[in-house]
């Protein structure tokens, strides 16, 4: 069976050589004076991720037909962004391994990661104000402030049980569909371009970011480290309350809604993912969630179904659905 990874890449086809010069500039990125930063930027970037975003820059363009020379630098950009976000979470999760590799607050310590974090985004920021717009600087600006808020509020909301559906979805959308958002928004209208086509694309992107974020949150709970990875089962190890999880305490009675918290909350229990999963049936709030996420893809694809006909327009409706049926 082909592995999500081989899946996207075919059905990146149409962008094949926009990525092709989006992931030569990540790689010129990488080049610092210093040894000591070097070995750390040679680490993150030999490990690509799925390059989701980035590939959502350069589709949305195609699709729109708003193609320019610098939709692969804004596209690296994204990823750099996104790299960011990932070296600073992965010190707010206590994760330990990214992208089949330790983290670098594994590899090296937290303190590295939070500079090394800083680091990539003063790079990206840095590369963006050499684009001729300053769309790319300012909408990624306010999307990096609005992904920052998403990950404080998440973690003021540990352990709360209480949450609704809708709070666990507002903080899903700052600190996840946010850059989808931006990502659509970019592709569809940079360097200036049609405001009402970018916040459609915008739209679409914010849906699709939603359902990406309830999937992955479905995986934590129930993939394997090995196929997925990364690290799983940290939300439970730190006391997220994700969506399936919230759907199924919902649904639970209170012998098994205080056994949920218990597992959440003993001190010293190991693996609680396991113990979570032996206290109470989640097949149930994985399906519930599930069921959102391709709500929220179907939302997405009707967003671009007026889009003149193309390879890319394909594409896009297919990467949609990819999101649902990933792996990894
Ligand atoms: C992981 O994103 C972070 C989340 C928002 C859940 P990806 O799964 O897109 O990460 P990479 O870039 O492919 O590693
Ligand atoms: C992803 O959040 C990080 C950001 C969106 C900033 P998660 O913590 O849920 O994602 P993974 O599972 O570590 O990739
Ligand atoms: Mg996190
Ligand atoms: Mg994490």
């Amino acid at each position: 069976m082909k592995g999500s990874k081989e899946l996207l890449s075919e059905l990146l086809a149409p962008v094949a050589p926009g990525m092709e010069r989006m992931r030569a500039i990540l790689a010129a990125q990488v080049d610092e004076r210093s040894a000591a930063v070097r070995d750390m930027t040679h680490h993150v970037a030999r490990f690509q991720g799925k390059q989701l975003r980035g590939a959502l820059v350069l589709l949305t363009g195609e699709a729109t037909g708003n193609t320019t020379d610098e939709h692969a630098a804004v596209a690296a950009i994204v990823e750099m962004i996104h790299l960011a976000t990932l070296v600073h979470d992965d010190i707010l999760d206590g994760a330990e391994v990214r992208r089949r590799v330790a983290c670098v607050n594994q590899r090296w310590d937290n303190q590295i990661a939070v500079l090394l974090g800083d680091f990539l985004y003063a790079r990206a920021f840095a590369l963006s104000t050499q684009l001729s717009s300053r769309l790319c600087s300012r909408l990624l600006a306010e999307t990096t402030r609005t992904l920052c808020v998403g990950e404080i509020e998440q973690s003021t909301r540990r352990y709360d049980f209480e949450m609704s559906r809708a709070d666990y979805e507002s903080i899903a959308a700052a600190k996840t569909a946010s850059l989808y958002a931006a990502a659509c928004e970019l592709g569809a209208r940079y360097p200036g371009g049609n405001q009402e086509l970018g916040a459609r694309m915008a739209e679409a992107g914010r849906n699709l970011g939603l359902a990406f974020q309830i999937i992955d949150d479905c995986l934590d709970l129930t993939a394997r480290e090995e196929e997925l990875g990364k690290s799983v089962g940290t939300d439970v190890e730190d006391g997220k309350v994700t969506l399936p999880v919230l759907l199924t305490y919902q649904a639970a009675d209170e012998g098994v809604r205080a056994a949920m918290r218990d597992v959440y909350t003993r001190p010293e229990l190991l693996d609680r993912r396991a113990a979570l999963l032996a206290v109470c049936d989640v097949g149930r709030g994985v399906a519930q969630a599930q069921a959102r996420a391709q709500e929220l893809v179907l939302s997405a694809q009707r967003s671009v179904t007026d889009l003149p006909p193309s390879e890319a327009r394909r594409s896009l409706e297919s990467v949609f659905a990819f999101v649902l049926s990933r792996s990894q």
